[in-house]
């Protein structure tokens, strides 16, 4: 199974994905650039990313992520945090984008 992520220089990374590993695990095993300031508690919302498709197939967002996606920038309906979000088979192919 596998993400892909779009850097702010809009170069794509495939990046495989074990069940049960959050968004923000597999992007910083591949050394994606994505910003973790609470070591992927849910409480910063600095690992911000705004998720490109498969939007009916995550897990609605929790009253925590919801509060820590506060402290993000340029939030928008796409957004989630990284290290809120649990990958499953479910969510291969899914597209995160970090945002500029
Ligand atoms: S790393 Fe802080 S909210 Fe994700």
């Amino acid at each position: 199974m596998k993400v892909i992520f779009i850097l702010k220089d809009q170069s794509e990374h495939e990046v495989n994905f074990e069940n049960g590993q959050t968004l923000l695990e597999v992007a910083k095993q591949a050394e994606i650039p994505i910003h973790s300031y609470c070591e992927g508690n849910c409480i910063c919302g600095s690992c911000h990313v705004l998720i490109e498709n498969l939007h009916d197939r995550l897990s609605p967002i929790s009253e925590q992520e919801n509060d820590a996606l506060d402290n993000a920038i340029g939030v928008t309906p796409q957004s989630r945090l990284a290290c809120c979000l649990v990958l499953d088979s479910q969510l291969d192919g899914l597209r995160a984008k970090i945002p500029a």
